[in-house]
């Protein structure tokens, strides 16, 4: 059975599509699957935001097959780890867990590289590429802290 992670922001266009097309090219597929949802239901069934598909392409990495989807509570039994880009995200996704089990599959996802300080993903959405492009290298950086580890075990 795979190792399955997702990958949870507000709206599944910006944020988690690239972080999981990031953390998908760090790992073998035969034995991770990576997915990634959003706590709002505006954009379900959409492809990312062409400015994430932009800066995915200039760094090698194609998310166009992805579309949004809402997270749902039975994620909790379906995925082994689950990464929030912001404590917003957090919060929402917490409310949902049943049991501590669930709760502690969560992490903020920039704790990867500064544990404890509650670091957030800012949220490029009304911003310009340059936001998304900044997203990628915190992105990149935090997935591949959590590749090193997932491959380690
Ligand atoms: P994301 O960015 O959470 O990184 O996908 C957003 C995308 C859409 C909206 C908010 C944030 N929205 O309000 O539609």
């Amino acid at each position: 059975m795979p190792v399955k992670i997702l990958m949870v922001c507000l709206g599944n266009i910006c944020r988690s599509p690239l972080a999981e097309g990031i953390l998908a090219s760090k790992l073998p597929k035969n034995d991770f699957f990576v997915d990634s949802a959003g706590t709002g239901h505006w954009h379900v069934g959409n492809p990312p935001d062409k400015r994430s598909i932009l800066t995915a392409e200039k760094n090698g990495i194609d998310i166009t097959h992805q579309r949004g989807k809402l997270f749902k509570p039975s994620f909790f039994q379906e995925y082994d780890h689950i990464f929030v880009m912001d404590t917003h995200n957090y919060n929402d996704v917490i409310a949902m867990a049943k049991n501590e089990e669930d709760k502690k599959k969560v992490l903020l996802i920039l704790d990867e590289l500064f544990p404890g300080e509650n670091v957030d993903v800012p949220d490029p959405y009304n911003g310009i590429q340059s936001n998304f492009d900044q997203v990628f290298e915190m992105l990149e950086e935090a997935c591949e802290s959590i590749a090193n580890k997932l491959l380690k075990k």
